[in-house]
This record gives structure tokens, sequence and C-alpha cells, in this order.
């Protein structure tokens, strides 16, 4: 069985919980347009200020009603843009005024968060931007932001008196609040880096030393020693102090196990419900409750996590459609969590029969068939003959039966008779978003 890579940090709780929720709340709610729109639509940060720093009003904002739609949805960490690339800070810090406690908010909303969320024994992560399109001292490329088009010229005029090494500290002694003020946290999120291909600096991207990566990871690994750290920090895979504890692929599944030179590693998928990251008003592409259940299973028949994000509004809800797909997660969970939590890729002698997903639980030795296409009565198990000693269907222990088939039916099945092992299936689909046949192995 594949093990991943062990990291500087402690994953251990993370390879069990599997499934955790992304939120992504900011000014740019209130655009209700993507978390990029300032990017996007090159708007001005006098201009972002007053359309969204000045109205940022969020009254219905109640962490304890999103830490339950968390939990209810079978999800066991969270990870809060404390500041997106907007450069907006939810939290109370001392070093900047562009913070919630300055808007019309007036409060800290981290806090509340923080602790709402371990009320319902969610553990805690902090996604936190490198980029930073507000603050004056983070120079200006021609890579993203809102200036990136401006003629060069007029580009220079605005990083006049701005210092790289300034923003630096500023992300240096964010991180130093943010793992010293909010207790234990165990997901250091960080997002991300861009370098200049022809290694040019700062005008023309950023990497590791325009962050100061390395002084960042140091500081990380001294205040909070388990956290664990995410693959965004632009340092090399074999730094001495572990640069990062997982991989992040985004908007795509793996068609495997992620592996790094060649070996194992850590994996979280982190995906949308729809096309944006933030609240999005008008968009329809959104996901089906199904989808996102298939992309779960998906995640951990990998061997890795899946982090599912929800864009809560400017007033502070987490919106109907989201609610909707929290609530059917949460209806299968109830009566499939145990093919989730603690599970992992199948042995490779298990190969998942078409249309099919396996994990295991290699403490319990319980091997878990995800159908998502239900077949005509009969699936063939390779490589299970003999090996299973009862099945039944995880969403109401009926027994399945270990039938195999009869001799002229088996001679139309590819897998020989005494190598694979065929279950019999009722003819009728259960009724949840993906049936899942418990197999007990000997
Ligand atoms: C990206 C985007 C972003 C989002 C993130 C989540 O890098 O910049 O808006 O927060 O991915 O993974």
């Amino acid at each position: 069985m594949l093990q991943p890579q062990p990291t500087a940090g402690d994953t251990s709780w993370f390879t069990h919980d599997r499934f955790g929720m992304f939120i992504h709340w900011g000014l740019y709610s209130l655009g209700a347009r993507h978390e990029w729109l300032m990017n996007a639509e090159k708007i001005s940060v006098a201009e972002y200020e007053r359309r969204y720093f000045k109205h940022f009003d969020p009254d219905l904002y109640d962490p304890q009603l999103w830490a339950d739609a968390a939990a209810n949805a079978g999800m066991k960490y969270f990870v809060i843009t404390t500041k997106h690339h907007e450069g907006f800070c939810l939290w109370d810090s001392k070093f900047t005024d562009y913070k919630a406690t300055n808007s019309p908010a007036k409060r800290d909303l981290l806090k509340p968060m923080v602790e709402a969320f371990r009320k319902r024994d969610i553990r805690v992560g902090l996604y936190h931007s490198l980029l930073d399109w507000h603050h004056p001292h983070m120079i200006i490329d021609n890579k993203i932001g809102p200036y990136r088009e401006l003629p060069e010229a007029e580009r220079e005029k605005l990083n006049e008196g701005r210092d790289q090494a300034k923003y630096a500290e500023y992300l240096y002694n964010q991180t130093k609040e943010l793992l010293t003020e909010f207790g234990k946290v165990d997901v250091l999120w960080y997002d991300f880096s861009y370098p200049d291909k022809e290694g040019r600096g700062s005008k023309f991207g950023k990497g590791k030393d325009d962050w100061q990566s390395e002084k960042l990871l140091k500081l990380i690994r001294e205040l909070q020693p388990k956290i664990m750290i995410d693959d965004r920090l632009n340092l090399p895979d074999d730094h001495p102090l572990g640069p990062w504890d997982f991989k992040t692929p985004e908007q795509f599944q793996p068609d495997g196990w992620v592996h790094i030179n060649g070996k194992p590693v850590v994996w979280e998928a982190c995906q949308t419900l729809s096309g944006s990251w933030g609240y999005h008003r008008d968009e329809a592409s959104w996901r089906s409750t199904e989808e996102l259940i298939r992309t779960l299973i998906d995640s951990v028949s990998k061997g890795g996590n899946f982090l599912l994000n929800v864009g809560p509004t400017g007033r502070g809800e987490i919106d109907e459609r989201a609610m909707d797909r929290l609530k059917g997660i949460g209806e299968w969970m109830k009566r499939h969590s145990r093919s989730i939590y603690g599970c992992t890729q199948a042995p490779a002698e298990f190969v998942a029969p078409k249309d099919c997903r396996y994990t295991y639980n290699p403490t319990t030795k319980r091997l878990y068939l995800h159908v998502l296409a239900w077949p005509y009565k009969h699936i063939a198990l390779d490589n299970l003959a003999g090996k299973v000693e009862y099945a039944q269907l995880l969403n109401d222990a009926s027994e399945v039966k270990l039938q195999g088939l009869e001799e002229w039916q088996s001679a139309h099945w590819k897998l020989g008779q005494n190598q694979a092992q065929t279950i019999t299936l009722p003819q009728v689909k259960p009724n949840v978003a993906v049936p899942v046949v418990e197999l007990f192995l000997k």
C-alpha cells in the first residue's frame, strides 16, 4: 500500500479526516463577480476602497451557522481567507488600517469564526495571500494586478518609493500575528507565487525572494512546529526545514496519487461550487451535489483530500445554492462517511471495476466499492476471489450476496472466475447519490 512521504508538519489528522471547507470572504463578496475583480476590471485602489471597503457591512454574519453547515456536511477542517489578493484583512491586524474593524463591519470577523468552528471540533486553517494589490510597498509588476497593463513609465511612477522588502516585512509581521493570536492553527495556506521565468525580479513577477519565503518558513516552523504548510511559497522541494507539507491541485482532479520526485505525497484538491471562489451572484454553472460527492470519493480513492469552497455573501450568509449542496453532501456523509474518514487508496492489487472507485481503510481492512453507474445486477471484483468475508450496502446495511456467476455467464467476462469475486446487487439503485458496497476482507 502506498504511504505518503513524511514531512515536517503533522499530517496524520489530515489524511484521516479527508474533507474540509474552504471559505473565500472579503470585500470582493460585494462585487459579487469573482474575487479577482479588482484585477480583471483594473479597479484602482482608491476606487475599490470607495466602493467596497466603505460598504462592507456583514450584518447577518453568524459564524456559528457556517460552522454548523460545515459540520453537518461532514467537514473536519476549514480554511478561511484571512486576506485575499485585494489586501483587505478580516482580523484586527496591528500592521494595517485596511481591515474589518475599520469598515462598516466595525469588528474583528476572524476571531469569532475560529471560535465557532472549534466549537464544532473543526480544525483551523488560515489562507493568506502573498500578493497584495492594496499594500503601498508591494512592487507593481507587469503580470498581475490592476495596474499590470499600464505603460511601463506609468508603472515606474507608481513604483516610486515602493520597497518590496518592506512588504515582505509586512507579510512576516502578519504571519506572526496569525500564528500567535488565534491559538493552535492546523493549516497555513499561502497563495501564491509567480516568479518571472527570466529571473528579472519583482517588477516582472513574484517568488521566494520577493516574499522572503525562507524567513517566513523559519518563523512558521518555530511558532507552530506541527502546522501544515501548503506548497505555494516557491521554495525548493529539498529545503531542509520542509518547504511544504501538502500539494494543492486546484480546478482539476489529478489522474492518480500526486507524486513529487517519484514519491507519493500528501495532497488536497481544492474545488469550487461554481466557477468562482468569491461569491458570484450571476454565475449559473453550479456543480450538482452528486458531482461534488464524486469528487470527494475520487480524491480519497487517490490518497488525497477534498477542500470544497463556499463564498459567503457580503451580508455574511452562505447563499442557498451552496447550502443546498452542503445539505445534500451531509445526507450522503451521514450514511457513507465510513468510506471516507480513515480511508485511502486501495492496495495496488485491487483495481476498481469500470465506473467504480475504491477506497480502503487499512485499520479495519474494509474495502469500499463506490458504484458511480448502476450496473446490471452483477459486478466482478478482480483479485478478490476468496478474500471477502462479508459484504453489505453502506446506506442501509443490507447484505450483498457474494455470489459467483454461472459458468455460462462468466464466459462473457474478461476476468477469470477463480480470480474475481462476483457480487449480486439489487435491481434498483439505492436512493442515494452514490451507492457504496462495504467489503469486509478476510
Ligand atoms: C488561486 C486564486 C484564487 C484562489 C486560490 C484557491 O490561486 O488566485 O483566487 O484563492 O487559487 O486555491
